[in-house]
């Protein structure tokens, strides 16, 4: 059975990477699916830390970032790139964080209680874009 321990009266976010970095290698396998991994990769990540209100990724496709799996409220199917924090973060191959999602021009509204955000992008080994992590919050400036 896969389980994921990290207790709640750990409060320091440096101690709770350290416990989930520590279980996901045991959580994640290269033989199942990359699909099983992403999604199960959400799941930790949300049970992890309260102050997430959304987390997914968003696959490149057809030159479109599609929605993959993820955890939270249902969310826009596709982004353009350079649009939006996801498609800004995946155009420039950067990652952004944002600390009031309203002060960001162009932001894609998904959820209107989300108030701050960060987006990784994730490259693959040949340097092209496979896609980008999105995590949201409802508190501002909740990533670093
Ligand atoms: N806010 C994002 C859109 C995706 S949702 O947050 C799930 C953006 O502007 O890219």
């Amino acid at each position: 059975m896969e389980e994921l321990v990290i207790s709640e009266n750990i409060q320091s976010e440096k101690e709770k990477y350290k416990l989930l970095i520590k279980q996901l290698s045991g959580l994640l396998n290269s033989e199942d699916p990359l699909i099983s991994n992403l999604s199960n990769l959400t799941a930790a990540l949300k049970q992890t830390f309260d102050k997430i209100s959304w987390v997914g990724f968003y696959i490149f496709e057809d030159r479109k970032l599609y929605l993959g799996p993820f955890q939270g409220k249902v969310a826009c199917t596709s982004i353009e790139p350079g649009k939006g924090i996801c498609g800004t973060a995946a155009a420039n191959k950067e990652s952004i964080i944002v600390a009031d999602v309203n002060k960001f021009p162009g932001h894609i509204v998904c959820d209107t209680d989300s108030k701050s955000e960060i987006v990784v992008p994730i490259i693959n080994k040949d340097g092209s874009l496979y896609g980008v992590l999105d995590l949201d919050s409802t508190e501002y400036s909740a990533f670093d």
